[in-house]
C-alpha cells in the first residue's frame, strides 16, 4: 500500500430502519418537488453568510481524486452585476437572433426565454461557477484534474439544493458563449465558467413555463435490474 494512503477509522454509524429511511426520502422528495427555476426576483438582500454557508455545502461534493476542481465567485456588487448583464445580453441577442440554430430556439420556445435578462441585476446575488481545468501546486506547477464536468456538476447540484433548502430561489443561467465571465470575475484563463446561478427571493409576480412542471415519470428514468 502506498505511503500516501493514510486511513482514518470511522466510528460505527447507526443503521436507520427501513421505515425511517423511506420517511426521510419521502420528506426530502417533498422538499425538492417545490424547487423551481425562477426568472423574476425581488431585489431584497440576502445575507452573505447564507450564500457562504450554501457554497460550503457545495464544497462537500465528491470529486475525481478529491481534487475539488471548482471555484465559485459570489457577486452582490451592483456595478459588477450590471457589467455581467450587459455582456450576457449581448451574447443572448446573437444567440436568439440565429446563433443558436433553429432546433435549439424551437426547444426553448416553451420556456418563454429571450435575450433580456433583468434577473442579472434585480436579484441580490449571482454565483458564477468555474471549472478548474487543472490545479496549481504551491510552486506554481500544474497538476491534472479528473472528471471535471462531472465533479463541478455534482457540486452545483448540491449548491442548488442547499439554496433551495435555505428558502431561496435560483436560476441556472448559461449565456452562450460565456467566456466574458472569466475576465469580469478576475479568474485565471484556465478556469472555465460553466454557469451563472442567480439567487434571491421569488418576485410576487413570478411565473414559470408550464412545460417546466412536466417531469419524466420514474419508470422512464429508472431501470431496475433484478
Ligand atoms: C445546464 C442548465 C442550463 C440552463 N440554462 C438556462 C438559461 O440559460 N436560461 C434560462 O432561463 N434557464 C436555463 N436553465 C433552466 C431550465 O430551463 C430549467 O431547469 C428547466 O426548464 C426545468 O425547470 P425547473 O428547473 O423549474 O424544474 C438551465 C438549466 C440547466 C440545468
Amino acid at each position: 500500500m502506498s505511503k500516501a494512503y493514510q486511513p482514518i477509522k470511522l466510528p460505527p454509524k447507526q443503521m436507520i430502519g427501513d421505515q425511517q429511511m423511506l420517511e426521510a426520502s419521502v420528506a426530502f422528495h417533498d422538499i425538492m418537488t417545490s424547487r423551481r427555476t425562477i426568472r423574476n426576483y425581488k431585489s431584497d438582500p440576502v445575507p452573505a453568510n447564507v450564500i457562504c454557508q450554501c457554497i460550503e455545502t457545495a464544497g462537500m461534493a465528491p470529486s475525481g481524486a478529491n481534487h475539488q476542481p471548482w471555484h465559485f465567485v459570489a457577486i452582490s456588487n451592483p456595478s459588477i452585476k450590471a457589467q455581467i448583464r450587459e455582456a450576457a445580453e449581448k451574447e443572448e441577442e446573437k444567440f436568439y437572433s440565429g446563433g443558436a440554430g433553429d432546433e435549439w430556439i424551437a426547444a426553448l420556445e416553451p420556456m418563454g426565454t429571450g435575450p433580456s435578462k433583468p434577473h442579472l441585476t434585480t436579484a441580490p446575488w449571482l454565483i458564477v461557477v468555474f471549472a478548474e481545468r487543472f490545479g496549481l501546486r504551491e510552486d506554481g506547477s500544474k497538476f491534472k484534474n479528473y472528471y471535471v464536468p462531472e465533479s463541478v456538476g455534482i457540486a452545483t447540484g448540491m449548491l442548488l439544493t442547499a439554496l433551495h433548502h435555505a428558502g431561496l430561489s435560483t436560476l441556472t443561467h448559461t449565456p452562450n458563449p460565456m467566456a466574458f465571465l472569466t475576465e469580469i470575475c478576475g479568474q485565471p484563463k484556465s478556469n472555465k465558467p460553466t454557469m451563472i446561478i442567480t439567487v434571491g427571493h421569488q418576485a410576487d409576480e413570478a411565473e414559470i413555463p408550464a412545460r417546466a412542471l412536466s417531469k419524466k415519470p420514474l419508470p422512464e428514468i429508472l431501470t431496475f435490474l433484478k
